[in-house]
C-alpha cells in the first residue's frame, strides 16, 4: 500500500532548511561491493554515521557481487579496511560487533535473472530481521557497462518502480559516475533509468559536491553581504581551478584507459565546481531551485569550436619521473595500459560563460595526475587596483608592486579560505608586502569533517538530492567536451606523448594557454 511521508517542514518560512532528522528504516543494497569504493569509501562512510548516530536504529547492508563470500567473510574484510582506511574514525570493537549485525553479502550475478530473484528473496528476509519497512536503497558500484542490465533487473524482479514523491516505502538508486561515456551514451542511460525510476528517486553522485570546502562555496558567496558584490566581470580578472594529484592510476588502468582525464575528472567534478563559482543565487535552498541555477550556468558555457579545440584545451601524459623522492614509471608502463596509449592524464581548459555576470572573464581549469603535489582549489583573481598609486619606480624590489587581489578556496588536503591582499611593510619607504588572511577549517572547527560520502549518503536516506547531478547538468556537461573528445579521439591528430614528467605540473602547452590570454598558472 502506498502512503506519504509527513513533510520535513509545513511551515513555509522552515521550507528548504535542514532540519535535524533520523533517517527512515532502509536497506542499502551495494551491487559492485568487492570494489574498492566499498572498501575505501562506502563502508567507511556508513559506519562513521553509525558513529555518530546518524543511522537510524533499523537498517540493513547488503554487498552483493559474484565473488563467493558468506556474511562473516565479507564483515572481516570491510572491518580491515574500515581500519585500514579510516584511521580517522573512532573505531571501537563494541561498536563495530553492533554495526556489524546489519552486514550483510550475497553473491549473486547480475547479468543472470536469477541473480535478481536472489537478490529480492534475500531483501525480504532482510525486511524481517532488520524491519527495514521495505525502503531500498540500490549503489551502483559496478563497471558502468553494468548499469544498464543491473536497472532492467531491478524494473523485471519488482524491485523498483516509478514512485511519487514522499511514497513509502521508497526505492532509490545512487548512480557512481561516469555517467555514460559521451553525450549519446549519457542521454540513453538517463532513459533506461527513467523508464524505471522517476527523477528524483535517482541520485547521481559526484563526490566533489560532498566536500566540506565545496559546499561552503555557496555559504561564502551567499551568506556574507562582502563577496556577492565583487563577483562578477567588473572586478574578476579571471577564475583558476586546480586539481592535482600525485598519484597516478593506482591499478586502474584498464579503466583508465576507457576514461581518461577529461571523462574522470573535467566533465564531473571540475566543472561542478565552475557550476557553483559561476551560478546565480537560487530563490531558495530548496533542491530544485539550486540545481536549476547550476544547470542555468553551464548551459552558458561558450561552446568550444571544433576546428579551435587547440586554442582551449591541452592534454599530456606523464612519463617516468620522481615525485617525493620516489622514482615513478610512466602512465604507459602502468598495469592494464597500452605501451601506445593515447590517453591524457592531464587537461587543462580555458573557457568562457557567456551571460551578463561573467561575460570575457576567462576560468582556467586544469587536472591531472602524477604532478608535483596533491591539492585541489579554487583561486579568484581579482582585478587590480584602479590606479597606481604605489608606482613602481618608488620600490626598489620586484615583489613591492601592488599585485592583485586572490581569493583561494582550497578544497583539499587542507581545506580554508584564505584572502591575499597588499600591506605596507613597516619601516620608511613604501615598500608593500604581500599577506594572506586565512581561514582553516581544522584549526578553526577543531573537529573532525564529514567525508563527501558521509554526507551523500546521508543526504540520500534523507531524500534529499541537493548536492547529486540532475540529468540536465549531466548532459549540458558532455555537450560542452564533447568538441574536445572528438578531437583527442582522432588518431590522425599526433600527440607527443609523454609530454610531462610526473612530478612536474604537466606539459609546457598548459602554461602557454593560459599565457595566450595574458594569465599564469599559481605557483602552488
Ligand atoms: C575520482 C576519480 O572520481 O576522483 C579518480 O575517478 C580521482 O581518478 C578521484 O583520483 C579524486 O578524488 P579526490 O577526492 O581524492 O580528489
Amino acid at each position: 500500500m502506498v502512503t506519504t511521508e509527513s513533510s520535513l517542514a509545513k511551515n513555509p518560512l522552515l521550507e528548504g532548511m535542514r532540519l535535524e532528522k533520523r533517517a527512515s528504516p532502509f536497506a542499502m543494497v551495494i551491487l559492485g561491493a568487492h570494489g574498492d569504493l566499498t572498501k575505501r569509501k562506502l563502508i567507511p562512510a556508513l559506519y562513521a554515521l553509525y558513529l555518530e548516530d546518524l543511522l537510524p536504529k533499523d537498517f540493513a547492508i547488503l554487498g552483493s557481487s559474484r565473488t563467493k563470500m558468506t556474511d562473516d567473510e565479507f564483515r572481516g574484510v570491510m572491518k580491515d579496511s574500515v581500519q585500514k582506511f579510516a584511521s580517522d574514525l573512532n573505531f571501537q570493537e563494541d561498536s563495530w560487533g553492533e554495526f556489524a549485525k546489519s552486514l550483510h553479502y550475497l553473491a549473486a550475478d547480475v547479468m543472470k535473472p536469477e541473480g535478481f530473484t536472489m537478490l529480492s528473496d534475500r531483501l525480504q528476509e532482510l525486511k524481517q530481521e532488520h524491519s527495514t519497512q521495505g525502503n531500498h536503497i540500490f549503489y551502483l558500484s559496478t563497471a558502468p557497462s553494468l548499469y544498464t542490465p543491473i536497472v532492467k533487473g531491478l524494473a523485471s524482479s519488482g524491485l523498483a518502480t516509478k514512485a511519487k514523491p514522499n511514497q513509502v516505502p521508497w526505492p532509490r538508486i545512487i548512480v557512481e559516475k561516469p555517467f555514460g561515456h559521451d553525450l549519446q551514451s549519457a542521454i540513453a542511460l538517463d532513459e533506461e533509468i527513467h523508464d524505471v525510476f522517476s527523477e528524483h528517486q535517482v541520485y547521481r553522485i559526484d563526490h566533489y559536491l560532498g566536500k566540506e570546502t565545496v559546499q561552503n562555496i555557496m555559504v561564502l558567496r551567499f551568506a556574507n553581504g562582502i563577496f556577492e558584490p565583487l563577483w562578477n566581470q567588473k572586478h574578476v580578472d579571471h577564475v583558476q581551478i586546480t586539481n592535482a594529484e600525485t598519484l597516478g592510476v593506482e591499478g586502474r588502468g584498464s579503466y583508465y584507459e576507457e576514461a581518461g582525464n577529461l571523462r574522470d575528472m573535467v566533465q564531473n567534478h571540475l566543472l561542478q565546481l565552475v557550476s557553483l563559482v559561476g551560478m546565480e543565487p537560487p530563490i531558495s535552498l530548496d533542491p530544485e531551485a539550486t540545481r536549476d541555477e547550476k544547470a542555468k550556468v553551464l548551459k552558458c558555457l561558450r561552446p568550444i569550436d571544433p576546428s579551435e579545440v587547440d586554442q582551449y584545451a591541452v592534454r599530456g601524459q606523464y612519463g617516468a619521473g620522481h615525485i617525493l623522492g620516489q622514482t615513478v614509471p610512466g602512465y604507459r608502463e602502468e598495469e592494464g595500459v597500452s605501451d601506445q596509449s593515447n590517453v591524457e592524464t592531464f587537461t587543462a581548459l580555458k573557457l568562457y560563460i557567456d551571460n551578463w555576470r561573467w561575460a570575457g572573464v576567462p576560468f582556467y581549469i586544469r587536472s591531472g595526475k602524477r604532478l608535483a603535489k596533491s591539492i585541489t582549489e579554487i583561486a579568484i583573481h581579482f582585478k587590480s587596483a584602479p590606479h597606481r598609486l604605489f608606482s613602481d619606480s618608488l620600490d626598489s624590489v620586484l615583489d613591492s608592486r601592488p599585485e592583485p587581489n586572490v581569493l583561494v578556496i582550497q578544497v583539499q588536503p587542507e581545506e580554508g579560505i584564505s584572502l591575499k591582499f597588499a600591506t605596507k611593510q613597516p619601516g620608511q619607504t613604501n615598500q608593500l608586502r604581500h599577506l594572506n588572511m586565512d581561514f582553516k577549517y581544522g584549526t578553526a572547527f577543531g573537529v573532525r569533517s564529514a567525508t563527501a560520502y558521509e554526507r551523500l549518503i546521508h543526504d540520500c536516506l534523507m531524500g534529499d538530492p541537493s548536492l547529486f547531478s540532475r540529468t540536465d547538468q549531466v548532459e549540458v556537461c558532455w555537450k560542452f567536451i564533447r568538441p574536445v573528445l572528438d578531437a583527442w579521439s582522432d588518431k590522425s591528430r599526433k600527440t607527443n606523448f609523454p609530454n610531462y614528467a610526473a612530478g612536474s605540473w604537466g606539459p609546457l602547452a598548459s602554461d602557454d594557454l593560459i599565457a595566450s590570454t595574458g594569465h599564469k598558472w599559481r605557483r602552488l
